[in-house]
């Protein structure tokens, strides 16, 4: 049985003094974490530490947006896997389709940055998905595939199961425009048996595909409902407590 996973993706939003304000406003809405849920915020790096601190206490997990594959060095701007679980990162989101955008990641970096973080102990987010342009085309499947291939090869069998794929066509991030429950339960089944190719049915069974797009509290429900989709990674609504705890509480409904 796979745990839902809802996880906030806070982009380029909230230095310290607002996380500290966001965390303790989401604890105080959600005093306990539910039990079948996994619960994960994403803050920007400079605030990674005020969330440690924040979260000392709580069953609410922290992770990063980005991390370097290379171990040290001459990297300006960078941080590296050590940096992110040194301070206490339980995951870290590889791939992001607005750093595949504007801060030229490509497969092949996604690929590096999921072996890297797997390799320190930290749970990647792979996030992947096509364009509006490429579902016009009905090239949606192989270029997904394409994504996930391209960023597990060569990951042991043995830590397939920390991995978690985040299904974002890009149409629907920031848009309100959400994949229809059906869309998502047809790439996230996909997506599985990609994996199932790659290794076996009892791997693919493991790893959790969440959806990302425009997720909100009136959609959320028939989206996690669906056989496949084990939970979301959420932009815009994961920034108001209020909405993103309402998620939380349909995926414990659900679970
Ligand atoms: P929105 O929920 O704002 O559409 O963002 C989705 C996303 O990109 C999460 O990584």
């Amino acid at each position: 049985m796979r745990r839902f996973l809802i996880a906030g993706n806070w982009k380029m939003n909230c230095g310290p003094g607002e996380t500290a304000t966001l965390i303790s406003n989401l604890k105080q809405r959600l005093p306990s974490v539910p039990d079948g849920v996994d619960v994960l915020v994403c803050p920007p790096e400079i605030s990674l530490t005020t969330a440690a601190d924040e979260l000392v206490d709580s069953k609410i997990m922290f992770g990063a947006q980005n991390v370097h594959f290379e171990d040290n060095g001459a990297f300006t701007g960078e941080v590296s896997t050590k940096m992110l679980t040194e301070v206490g990162c339980h995951y870290v989101i590889a791939g992001h389709s607005e750093r595949r955008e504007y801060f030229a990641e490509t497969d092949q970096t996604v690929h590096r940055k999921t072996k890297k973080a797997l390799e320190a102990g930290l749970k990647p987010i792979i996030c992947v998905g096509e364009s509006l342009d490429q579902r016009k085309k009905d090239v949606h499947d192989t270029m997904v595939s394409k994504q996930v291939q391209a960023a597990l090869n060569g990951v042991d069998e043995s830590l397939i199961q920390d991995t978690v794929i985040a299904y974002e066509p890009i149409w629907a991030i920031g848009t309100g425009e959400t994949a229809t429950p059906e869309q998502a339960q047809e790439m996230h089944n996909m997506i599985r048996n990609v994996i199932a190719d790659l290794y076996d049915e009892r791997s693919a069974e493991a790893v959790r595909i969440l959806y990302g797009g425009s997720m909100k509290p009136h959609n959320a429900e028939e989206l996690l409902r669906q056989t496949d989709v084990d939970g979301g990674l959420i932009g815009g609504a994961s920034l108001q407590a209020d909405s993103f705890a309402e998620i939380i509480e349909i995926a414990e409904k659900l679970s």
